[in-house]
């Protein structure tokens, strides 16, 4: 996810690109660039790693650099770390080409191959080099039309993106083109814009297009044009935006948590689709291969928090679908234990900032002891990234609020492609069954949004509940693992205290905290644990507690038994954390609205814990 901004107008371009830039910071903040023309004179770019004060400084707020016509980018990395050299804007080798984008172009590698045989040269590790050289090409190729280049190269570009284009011949203009990355027109008299989101051009207009996938744009100062993949002139509606400027922020969603919450069907399916292509599963991009997934004698998990919750279920998952064996740790546990680490183990370290004191430390106690690591990351270029062995990078994009929701569910994605993969390699699954959990998996972003579908039943039960002292989870499994995820997101933001319990551990010692109207979640997707877990359910009831049950579609015996049932679609019994977590993920945050808390920023917490 980055952010893009463009203007072409009567005023001077970048301090506009600048401040429409500082509003989609959100989207994406390792480095930024922008790329100023004015009239005849050649291009000018400006690029600089670190958040988008750097590039104001070194622009002085834009003043420095003239022209009435340009483009911006603040960057999340997909491809290549973040460095100036891999910030946008990029050029092709002799600059008639000059484009920003985002969104993740699948077939880069072999686009790139193709162009480097025609002598193409690559400075960047990014595949947005890759589009603009492809663009180069075509229009060299084909008589000079950018419309004609620009329609050639989507065509030729499997994935997502929305671009942002100017081509040196064409003083005055600007180009854009999208498929499945948002991106929107403004238009104010002579000023027109370009934005991944509203707030990037609400100081300047109310007054958008929305443009189409597979469209191209064509701006000029005052007009704009649409065309359709064919070249065709095509009419838009104008839409006049009524957010005001914060709500826009959060996509008009009341917190930046609620909108990761809906941002996961996408999270999940951005991660999936960089392992699994035409099919199957590859893992070239980790760097990781089938032999060395074969010979790995035992797997340890380390992670903090979420990520910890993400370790638990993968060890369920692994070891039954794999049969390898999987220990878990809490990296502030592992780094002090004088663990004992088998020297063909594989020790996975899962952070979603990659900066993570206590996982950091950890990573290095592995290196030290000379055992291999693999970093499931979502920060490009963070420490983890940088240190680790080999790194499967999840795709969820930058996450802004403290609890973490869709960068938890790409972890578990993520995870649950190597699980399938080592059972692949491992024997443990043939071709039949592989293909089946393919097909599983890839169905999971849409269950996940379908679920989302009920959120105001959660809203109205999660309403009932704001004064509760204490809430108990309960699970058995993969519905353990699930509970003491709901249960962290549920204290974590509306301060109520909360456990997760194996249900089988009720009797040990918890099940005497059970009193009159005590609340006790129960989570039953795993079928062949359900009747023992309507028993422990039963037992809790008997005690006075009031029962929510959190089960798939189908098992509406259910409610018999609990007061209030949560249903979520049936997924392969060991995908089930991603669908199941979805209404814990909504209870926590509807619970803490109702408390009036700030749910984005709980106290005492930070994003990224950088220190131990
Ligand atoms: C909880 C949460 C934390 C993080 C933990 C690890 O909502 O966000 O528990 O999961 O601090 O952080 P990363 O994944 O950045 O290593």
């Amino acid at each position: 996810m980055c952010g893009i901004v463009g203007y072409i107008g009567q005023q001077q371009a970048a301090p506009i690109l600048l401040q429409g830039l500082s509003k989609l910071e959100y989207r994406g903040y390792d480095s930024a660039g922008i790329s100023v023309r004015n009239g005849e004179e050649e291009t000018v770019i400006v690029k600089s790693k670190g958040r988008l004060k750097v590039l104001a400084e070194k622009t002085n707020d834009g003043l420095a650099v003239k022209g009435n016509c340009g483009i911006g980018h603040t960057r999340w990395a997909t491809h290549g770390e973040p460095s100036e050299q891999n910030a946008h804007p990029h050029a092709s080798e002799d600059s008639s080409v000059v484009a920003v984008h985002n969104g993740i172009i699948e077939n880069y590698q072999e686009i790139k191959e193709k162009l480097e045989k025609k002598g193409y040269v690559f400075y960047s590790e990014t595949d947005t080099e890759v589009a603009v050289n492809l663009i180069d090409y075509y229009y060299k190729k084909h008589d000079g039309d950018p419309l004609d280049a620009i329609a050639k190269a989507m065509m030729r570009i499997r994935g997502s993106y929305a671009l942002a284009i100017m081509f040196r011949d064409y003083p005055g203009e600007i180009f854009a083109a999208r498929k499945d990355s948002p991106m929107i027109i403004g238009i104010n008299n002579s000023d027109v814009f370009i934005a991944s989101d509203v707030p990037a051009i609400l100081k300047y207009t109310r007054n958008v297009y929305y443009i189409g996938n597979m469209e191209i744009a064509r701006l000029t100062c005052g007009n704009v044009t649409f065309y359709n993949i064919d070249k065709e002139e095509i009419e838009k509606e104008l839409t006049e935006i009524k957010w005001d400027e914060e709500a826009a922020e959060k996509g008009g969603f009341e917190h930046y948590m609620m909108k990761e919450i809906h941002e996961q069907p996408k999270a999940v399916r951005d991660t999936l689709n960089s392992m699994i292509k035409n099919g199957s599963i590859s893992l070239s991009d980790a760097g990781l291969s089938d032999e060395e997934l074969e010979k790995i004698s035992h797997i340890y998990i380390v992670a903090c928090g979420s990520a910890y919750h993400v370790g638990v279920t993968l060890q369920y998952v692994i070891e039954d679908m794999a049969r390898v064996p999987v220990s878990v740790d809490l990296a502030s546990e592992f780094r002090y234990r004088q663990p004992i680490m088998e020297k063909d183990g594989l020790v996975i370290i899962i952070s979603q900032s990659g900066e993570t004191a206590d996982s950091l430390a950890a990573l290095r106690e592995a290196k030290e002891k000379g055992v291999k690591t693999l970093g499931i990351v979502n920060v490009v270029g963070s420490s983890i990234a940088r240190e680790a062995d080999r790194v499967i990078y999840t795709l969820a994009g930058p996450e802004i609020a403290v609890a973490t929701t869709k960068a938890y569910s790409a972890q578990l994605a993520a995870g649950y492609v190597l699980a399938v993969q080592l059972a692949k390699v491992r024997g443990k699954i043939n071709e039949e069954k592989y293909t089946e959990m393919i097909e599983e998996l890839l169905m999971l972003p849409d269950k996940i949004a379908k679920t989302l579908e009920d959120k105001e039943r959660i809203q109205w039960f999660a309403s009932k509940f704001s004064n509760a002292k204490d809430v108990f989870f309960v699970g058995r499994g993969l519905d353990y693992a699930i509970g003491l995820e709901g249960s962290l997101k549920m204290k974590e933001i509306s301060y109520i205290h909360s456990e997760a319990y194996a249900a089988g551990e009720l009797k040990h010692g918890t099940i005497s905290l059970i009193e009159d109207g005590i609340l006790v979640i129960g989570i039953l997707t795993q079928q062949e644990l359900y009747e023992k877990m309507i028993s422990n359910l039963v037992e809790v009831k008997s005690r006075g507690a009031y029962l929510m049950g959190l089960t798939v579609y189908g098992n509406y015996g259910i409610e018999d038994t609990v007061d209030f049932s949560v249903y979520v679609p049936k997924t392969s019994k060991y995908f089930a954390s991603s669908v199941a977590i979805i209404p814990l993920q909504l209870m926590g945050y509807y619970l803490s609205v109702s408390k009036g808390l700030d749910v984005d920023k709980p106290r005492n917490l930070a994003k990224s814990v950088t220190v131990e």
